[in-house]
């Protein structure tokens, strides 16, 4: 018998698996260790969880409905969650998806994925915010496209900037873009640059990718046009139950033109086949009853006060030289450090003091975020959150 020992198999890796940036990912999604504050995962706080309603609707799922709940689901999704989903979109932003326009995902990332699969061969263009959601840009780079990044500020997207590069020549499949509470900016797109996004792309015939994952948690439960209620023609947008109902659901939304819709749904017969029945029965449940009605003013309240507490706390703590983006929801702020403070260099300090955030560097396609990082305040409480940037502060002082 041959015995393999010591095989390293590197050289049957696919090209597209030598992305960047996983070390990151991962390190997010395993939270640090104890002892230590951490303001780095864009997780929604547990107190959000509905524990005790999803326990009596999943013992209902489990005694009346097992032959769906427990069951394979079309690759779609499920007929009657779809048709919650086309209300739901109908209710929150203004226009009632054809069913054809809507597919059920497993998440906002499996339809990041499922985009990626159905629209871009080695080396198309896509252009994105600089910078970005760190997910997305590697599975823009596993898809080995050419990731452009385009600069923001406090209105979001500089549309302006876009416009430039696509008079230059740049020829994107897709414009990539979180109109709300950006990840991992905490930025909103203006409404004017949403009318001036949606014109430009339709002016160079560019498909809006459209992430919704945060649209749901304004602090003052206000929102703007979606870019795909402005432009349903020209916009594939993904959306996320993740944040507003639970993760380990992994359940997600798109919706768009329907042949592009129909792509992915086709691409999702060789990744999952169909989200899980019991999640989307779950889901479907819990909506009709109104659940979310009751559920998302109090998420919203908690991540407001959060967000106060973080403030109190930056305002307080953090040394001259120092600054921080105001978001109007969702869990997140980007801090930029004085010049020539390294956020990479800076962590292991940050982790012997305490505290853990995300360096900037892995968010932006191409350089760029050295001396910026990204808190999230969804997690910790509001006295942790104090303790946490006083850490920071002290390691900034440190380093500066
Ligand atoms: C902007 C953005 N899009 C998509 C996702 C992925 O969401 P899901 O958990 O549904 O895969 C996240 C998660 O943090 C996100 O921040």
């Amino acid at each position: 018998m041959t015995e393999l020992i010591g095989t390293d198999w590197a050289h049957a890796f696919a090209r597209r698996t030598q992305g960047r940036g996983n070390a990151e990912l991962t390190a997010i999604l395993a939270g640090s260790p104890p002892g230590v504050l951490s303001m780095t995962g864009g997780f929604p706080n547990p107190r959000t969880f509905p524990a005790d309603v999803l326990e009596e609707i999943t013992a209902r799922l489990l005694r009346d409905d097992p032959g769906v709940a427990l069951q394979y689901t079309p690759c779609e999704g499920l007929p009657g969650v779809r048709a919650y989903l086309c209300e739901r979109q109908e209710a929150l932003q203004g226009r009632r998806p054809a069913m054809g326009e809507l597919i059920v995902t497993s998440g906002g990332m499996e339809c990041i994925a499922l985009m990626c699969r159905s629209l871009l061969d080695p080396g198309d263009a896509v252009a994105v915010e600089a910078p970005t959601y760190l997910g997305a840009l590697l599975a823009f780079a596993g898809y080995e496209a050419d990731v452009v990044g385009v600069a923001m500020d406090d209105e979001g997207l500089s549309v302006d900037a876009l416009g430039e590069r696509l008079e230059a020549g740049l020829r994107p499949k897709l414009v990539y873009v979180i109109p709300e509470f950006q990840n991992p900016t905490g930025r909103t797109l203006s409404l004017a640059r949403r009318h001036a996004l949606v014109e430009l792309c339709r002016r160079h015939g560019v498909l809006i990718f459209e992430d919704v994952a945060y649209r749901e948690l304004a602090f003052d439960g206000g929102s703007l046009p979606s870019l795909w209620s402005l432009a349903p023609d020209l916009v594939l947008q993904a959306g996320t139950f993740s944040k507003v109902f639970f993760p380990g659901v992994r359940l997600g939304w798109a919706v768009g033109p329907a042949d592009v819709v129909a792509q992915l749904a086709a691409a999702k017969q060789t990744s999952d086949q169909c989200a899980g029945g019991l999640g989307q029965r779950l889901l479907e449940e819990y909506g009709r009853a109104g659940h979310f009605e009751r559920s998302l003013p109090a998420a919203r309240a908690l991540y407001a006060s959060h967000w106060a507490a973080i403030e109190a706390a930056l305002r307080r703590w953090l040394p001259p030289g120092c600054t921080w983006t105001t978001p109007r929801g969702g869990f997140l702020t980007w801090l930029t450090l004085p010049e020539g403070v390294d956020s990479i260099a800076m962590r292991d300090a940050a982790t012997a003091a305490g505290v853990a955030y995300v360096p900037g560097a892995p968010f932006y396609s191409g350089s760029g975020g050295r001396n910026e990082l990204r808190l999230s305040f969804s997690h910790l409480g509001e006295e942790e959150l104090d303790e946490a940037v006083s850490r920071l502060a002290g390691v900034i002082r440190a380093t500066a």
